[in-house]
This record gives C-alpha cells, structure tokens and sequence, in this order.
C-alpha cells in the first residue's frame, strides 16, 4: 500500500499542524472561561483538550503559543494568573457563536458581547461559564507542561474539576447522560466539525475575524423565538453591516403588515438560502421602522 511516510520535525511548522489536525478527531471542545488579572472576562475556544483523570478528575487544555510571534494566548496568561478557569463544553445549538468568539478582537471587546452567549456565574471559582452549554466544568489550575516553549508550542495546562455543573435536559430516563441530547460538536482540520450525533459538517472560518458580532443586531432578533443562535451567529459573523443591500424579490411588498414572526421566518428562509445581505436588508427594515 502506497503511504505518505513522514517525519514531523522536518516538516514546516503549518505541515506538521495541519496533518495532526486532520489525523486527531474528532476532537471535543473546550470554550474556556477565564479573568485577567484585572478581571476582565475572556472566552475562547480549545479543541487540544480533553480528560485524564478520574480520582481527582482532571482534564487538560492547549493553548499554543503563537506560530507567528510566539506570543502566549489570554486564555493561559490569565489561567496562570487566577489559578481558574471554566469548560462549557460545545453543544451543535451553540456551534456558530462559539466560532465568533474565536475571532481576534482588540482588548476590551467580550467574546460574550461578540458571540451573543450569555455568561453563566460559577459556583466555585470566580471566572463565568457559558449558559448555553448543557455540560460545565469548574476547574482550578494544577500545572503547566511546556511543550516546546517555542513559536507553534503547545502548552499542557492541567486543571483539576471542582464542580460540575450539568443540565437536567440532557439526562436520559436512565439516570445517565444521553449523548443525543448532548448534542456535542468535536473538531477536524480546516473548517470541518462533526456533530456526534449526525456526522461532519463545516463552517467559513473567513466569517470569524472581523465579525460586527450580535451587538450589531437588530434588537427585535435577539429576542427572536424563531432565529437560533446559529441563524444569528451567521448574521453577526459578517465584516461589516450590509447597509444598502435589497430586500429581494416580491418580499417588500409582502412585508407591508407581516407579523413579526413572520418576518424573522422570512429572515431564516435567507439565511438558509445562504443570502445573508437580504436577510440583513429585512432585518433592518423592522429596526429602522
Ligand atoms: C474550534 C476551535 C478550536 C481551537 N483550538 C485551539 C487549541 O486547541 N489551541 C490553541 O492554541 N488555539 C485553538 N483555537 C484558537 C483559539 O481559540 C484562538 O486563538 C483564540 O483567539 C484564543 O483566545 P485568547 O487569546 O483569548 O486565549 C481554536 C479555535 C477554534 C475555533
């Protein structure tokens, strides 16, 4: 059989990476929950995570130090500096927003603001988790392995789990976890996720960095019971806020007097059509009305 036989160390940096990405998955998520020194609340995402231990149960995060500057990431400046942090663990319902909050935004701008998710106060330790997460994890720093300590290094940070915190709508009648109601997303290479529960799927990742993010959405939308968080986080993840895009076709006229769940239906038939400029056009229509 024909192979690619290949040496890691005499690859470049991207190779190697990208090769581990693709051959190690899916891989679950962690969106880590942590607090500068001063406080400020950061949210981001790990997929170099997952659990090691069950007496105490630890689990283990990466964040790697960066491939261009070698800089260290928030997420592990602040861990070091707290001794805390929290994993929501990433459900399908949440996987768009999540993606957001990924970006990189200038200090000051919340992951939580960008993404639209909604910080949940911990029992145990002091930085937020995600509410919409089904599955958290409070934790308490253990210890730092270096793995490299180079431009592109990870980092092993281990931390041990002092509090679960898991909702009651994933249980089965059982008394166990059910892992269709977890609903649980993990990672491949590129932009390819896979919901557990259905098989793999993708995301733009182009959508990410320069995100407007859910503070630029039409009010009505956020209290949306027809838009999902992914619908929005679609919306939120343009570059900048469509300003004279056209609301397409016979819908202008047919908006004249359309309730509001109607037009956040019409919005989502776009969004599903992959016309996010006409569903930005109808979406502020309402707002500017
Ligand atoms: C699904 C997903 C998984 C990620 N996994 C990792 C990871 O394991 N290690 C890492 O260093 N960066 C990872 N990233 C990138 C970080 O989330 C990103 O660099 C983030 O901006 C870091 O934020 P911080 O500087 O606030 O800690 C991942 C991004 C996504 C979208």
């Amino acid at each position: 059989m024909p192979y690619r036989n290949l040496t890691p160390s005499a690859l470049p940096l991207k190779d190697r990476h990208q090769y581990l990405l693709g051959g190690v998955g899916p891989r679950p998520i962690a969106f880590v929950g942590s607090l500068s020194a001063a406080g400020l609340p950061n949210l981001a995402p790990f997929s170099f995570f997952n659990a090691f231990g069950a007496n105490p149960v630890i689990i283990g995060i990466s964040p790697a130090y960066s491939g261009r500057t070698g800089e260290p990431k928030d997420t592990m400046l602040n861990i070091q500096a707290t001794g805390e942090f929290t994993v929501s663990i990433v459900s399908y319902p949440m996987v768009r927003q999540m993606q957001l909050a990924a970006g990189e935004y200038p200090p000051g701008v919340s992951e939580f603001e960008v993404s639209g998710l909604t910080p949940l106060p911990s029992l145990k330790v002091s930085p937020p988790a995600v509410a919409e997460s089904p599955f958290v994890m409070e934790c308490t720093f253990d210890r730092h392995i270096e793995l490299g300590g180079d431009k592109g290094s990870g980092n092993l940070l281990l931390g041990e789990v002092v509090q679960y915190r898991i909702k009651e709508e994933v249980f089965g009648d059982d008394g166990h976890i059910d892992p269709y109601k977890m609903d649980q997303v993990g990672r491949h290479n590129l932009g390819w996720y896979s919901r557990s529960r259905e098989g793999l799927f993708s995301i733009d990742r182009r959508q990410t960095d320069q995100a407007v993010g859910f503070q630029a959405l039409p009010a009505d939308l956020l209290t949306s019971t027809v838009l999902t968080g992914n619908d929005l986080a679609l919306l939120a993840g343009v570059p900048e806020v469509p300003q004279d895009a056209e609301v397409p076709g016979d819908l202008n006229a047919r908006l004249e007097g359309m309730s509001t769940g109607d037009r956040h239906r019409e919005i989502k038939g776009l969004i599903e059509a992959g016309d996010l400029e006409g569903a930005w056009a109808v979406g502020l229509m309402e707002d500017a009305g």
